[in-house]
């Protein structure tokens, strides 16, 4: 099978068909195409690799240059998506073989870690994949805000199309992508979908002409939903901002919803206010994100506690090795080779992965089959990649 890279109208007859059939109602109908054409500057920066056998494409994968907040720091990451393989191909080892070329060429263009969203985490977790917190929806009762009408703030929300303030908007997603762990942004030629389709409401929350916060949603009906997407603030004055804007939409809609992160705690917004926070994950349409490290040296650097020990990453194309790794002065340290008198641990991508993220305590390596990590090995490891929620806002 000839594996190779599509770009441009190449798509059209390649990737774009494969990914058609296995995420789309089908067969479409007339004009699809034409559809097809109109989104290809969406997906042009995009590494996009093929399969074929002959001139006939059987799989495809492609990653998006993304870049997303890891404790702290920055990182390039690779955001995989359009993962599919023609019925007639599938579990011949087609998307084994492209991920791991996708994987390298990405890593080896500086892409330190990756992220996606699985159709199934069993799939992922044998690419060295590791899950992630899902966000929550928080729904609630415009009526339960009714306090915050009342409460003097500084600042002031403006209501526009999203087309309008699409730049504010963006601005704001670059803001948290540096503050927040875990968050990650699109690539402009991705993000300004967007604008150019302008189909949502986006109400934006500003103090002293900077923005505090952002909400994109649509409204279904009168006495309907207002539907949100992420609850985007710098703090709590954005989101007081933003919920006060909200609670004026009493008796016209019957219901707020929007999307939080999983360590968001929703029912201490207001005094009196009932909220119905949630999140059903569910395979293969509603799952709980995913992300990998690709390269362990290109982490040096990184916010971390004071751990110290050797770690030996197996079973993994990318990681695959034994590295010292010391936290002692708060950033990470990163040598190749076993130093016999510390702490060991034997780990997997997945499980070496959960852990820089900080969602698996080093005890769930184990016990997930991520490795072995020893009692003193634990406690350097707990040390040295303390637990954080990563809020993975990403739109792709
Ligand atoms: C999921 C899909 C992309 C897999 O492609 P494929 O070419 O059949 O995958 P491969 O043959 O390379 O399989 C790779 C490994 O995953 C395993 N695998 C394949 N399908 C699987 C599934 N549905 N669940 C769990 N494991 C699976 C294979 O057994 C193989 O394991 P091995 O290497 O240890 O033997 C393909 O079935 C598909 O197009 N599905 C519909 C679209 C979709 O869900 N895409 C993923 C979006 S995130």
């Amino acid at each position: 099978m000839d594996i190779r890279q599509v770009t441009g109208e190449e798509r059209l007859t390649t990737a774009l068909p494969l990914q058609a059939y296995a995420f789309e109602q089908s067969p479409s109908g007339p004009g699809r195409e034409e559809e097809f054409r109109r989104y290809l500057p969406y997906v042009d920066g995009n590494v996009t690799l093929v399969a074929a056998d002959g001139d006939r494409p059987v799989a495809t994968v492609s990653a998006i240059p993304m870049r997303q907040n890891l404790r702290g720091s920055v990182q390039p990451m690779a955001g995989v998506a359009g993962v599919a393989t023609h019925p007639l191909g599938r579990r011949q080892g087609h998307v084994r073989a492209l991920l791991h070329r996708l994987l390298g060429e990405m890593r080896d263009t500086g892409h330190s870690i990756s992220a996606l969203y699985p159709f199934r985490p069993s799939f992922y977790e044998r690419f060295g994949y590791v899950g992630l917190p899902a966000a929550r929806t928080a729904t609630f009762a415009p009526a339960d805000l009714g306090s915050l009408l009342r409460v003097q703030l500084p600042g002031e929300v403006t209501l526009h199309r999203i087309g309008e303030r699409y730049g504010s908007y963006r601005d704001l997603t670059h803001r948290l992508l540096g503050e927040r762990h875990g968050f990650a942004v699109p690539p402009e030629f991705r993000a300004v979908r967007q604008r150019d389709e302008d189909k949502d409401w986006l109400a934006v929350a500003e103090v002293d002409g900077a923005v505090v916060g952002a909400v994109r949603y649509r409204i279904d009906d009168h006495g309907g939903k207002l539907t949100g997407g992420d609850l985007l603030t710098t703090g709590p004055l954005g989101r007081a901002l933003l919920l006060r804007f909200f609670a004026y939409h009493v008796d016209q809609v019957a219901e707020i919803s929007v999307r939080v992160s999983a360590d968001e705690t929703p029912e201490l917004w207001a005094t009196d206010f009932a909220v119905h926070v949630q999140r059903q994950v569910v395979y293969p349409t509603g799952g709980a994100p995913m992300a990998r490290v690709l390269s362990l040296e290109a982490l040096a650097g990184l916010t971390v506690g004071s751990g110290r020990l050797t770690v030996e990453v197996v079973d993994d194309p990318f990681v695959a090795g034994s590295y010292l790794l010391d936290g002692a002065d708060g950033k990470l340290e990163v040598v190749r080779g076993l130093e016999p008198s510390l702490p060991s641990a034997t780990l997997t991508g997945a499980g070496l992965s959960g852990l820089v993220y900080g969602v698996l305590d080093p005890a769930d390596v184990a016990i997930r089959g991520f490795g072995t990590v020893d009692r003193s090995a634990e406690a350097e490891l707990r040390a040295l990649f303390p637990r954080c929620t990563p809020y993975l806002f990403a739109e792709f």
